[in-house]
């Protein structure tokens, strides 16, 4: 069917990635939450790339309502993300069912007992992420498609081990029975090249798909990444050993610096014994939703939390989605070409 394809070494290389997700393009514009709403989504897929539906906190009827939009604006493939923790997690996966969501990708831990197999008894195929190789196992043992690695690079939630580690570890050890995607910290489309030449299928990116011209992030949001540089985007610390907060990488502003105050308040109620862990985890996560919105959707650049990977440094202007998708595309064709 590529006979014509302007990037024959990419797409050998991503051929069963693009299987896989039924794109031209074996790249993912990961969820993020409030950016990847219809319209991010929707022009990712249709620039031959796959969406992915950030679901975050939302409720079952307006992850309905996203996604009958979504299906308005393309009918390229695109995805749904649903977070492992959210309380009506099942009743997302309904919602998905319903409409026939062809791939989900289950984030933010590991999927609660029957998940997998609820979207799978659908026809539905799975993403998962996974930290370290033993988890992936058991993950596409208990039915998992694919996997997603993720880097500390990437912008948003993250994990302690950087992008090159992982892929060292994680790609030897997986790649040649399972599909694997790489994210975090990918800017430009040499570094794709590299990654599917050590087997990946694919690559997830998100900070490079934040301020396309498609995307309804507020101007004041895309002008911070515009200024911004890699050692901009700094990860959240913990203040708290008993507090184990997962690390958030983001803009530094006074929103980060709030987030430190945050998690001592946090850290109080659980000296005096006024919440349960859980509930104290649920608290901290529930201040980043709120932090990103006032970002994303209000523009407050100052207080609000502008989730941001290191890659943000080569994000200079808006551009539409299918132009990134493309140059980043011919950059990897330009790389494969030069070996
Ligand atoms: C603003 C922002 C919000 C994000 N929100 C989510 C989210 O809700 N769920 C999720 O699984 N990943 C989220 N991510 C991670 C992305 O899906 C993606 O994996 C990551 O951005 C890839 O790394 P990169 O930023 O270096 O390209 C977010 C990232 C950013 C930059």
């Amino acid at each position: 069917m590529r006979s014509m394809t302007l990037y024959p070494k990419t797409h050998e290389l991503m051929r069963r990635g693009a299987e896989f997700l039924g794109t031209e393009h074996a790249i993912l514009c990961g969820a993020m939450s409030w950016v990847s709403e219809r319209n991010l989504v929707a022009a990712i897929s249709n620039g031959g790339g796959f969406g992915v539906i950030a679901c975050g906190a939302m409720t079952p009827d307006l992850l309905d309502a996203e996604i009958a939009a979504t299906k308005e604006l393309t009918d390229k493939p695109f995805g749904v993300n649903l977070i492992t923790m959210h309380p009506d997690i099942f009743d997302l996966i309904e919602v998905c069912k319903k409409h026939g969501v062809t791939h989900v990708v289950l984030a933010g831990g590991i999927p609660p007992k029957g998940s997998v197999e609820a979207i799978k008894a659908f026809g539905a195929k799975v993403i998962v992420f996974a930290p370290t190789i033993a988890l992936a196992k058991k993950l596409f043992r208990s039915g998992a498609d694919a996997l997603v690695i993720e880097g500390s690079e990437a912008g948003g939630h993250i994990g302690p081990v950087s992008t090159s580690v992982l892929a060292q570890e994680f790609l030897p050890a997986l790649a040649e029975d399972h599909l694997v995607f790489v994210a975090g910290g990918i800017g430009r489309g040499e570094a794709i090249a590299g990654y599917l030449e050590m087997g990946a299928v694919g690559v997830q990116l998100g900070t490079r798909f934040a301020c396309a011209t498609e995307s309804i992030a507020h101007p004041d949001f895309k002008k911070a990444f515009f200024r911004a540089n890699a050692r901009d985007a700094v990860s959240s610390v913990q203040v708290d050993a008993r507090l184990p907060v997962i690390p958030v990488r983001a803009l530094k502003n006074k929103g980060t610096d709030e987030f430190t105050a945050k998690q001592r308040e946090v850290a109080a109620l659980l000296d005096s014994n006024s919440v349960e862990m859980m509930e104290a985890q649920l608290q901290i996560e529930r201040y980043w939703a709120g932090a990103l919105r006032r970002a994303v959707i209000d523009g407050d650049v100052e207080n609000g939390s502008i989730m941001a990977g290191q890659s943000v440094g080569m994000v200079k202007q808006e551009e539409p989605a299918a132009e990134i998708i493309a140059g980043l595309m011919a950059e990897s064709e330009a790389a494969l070409a030069r070996r």
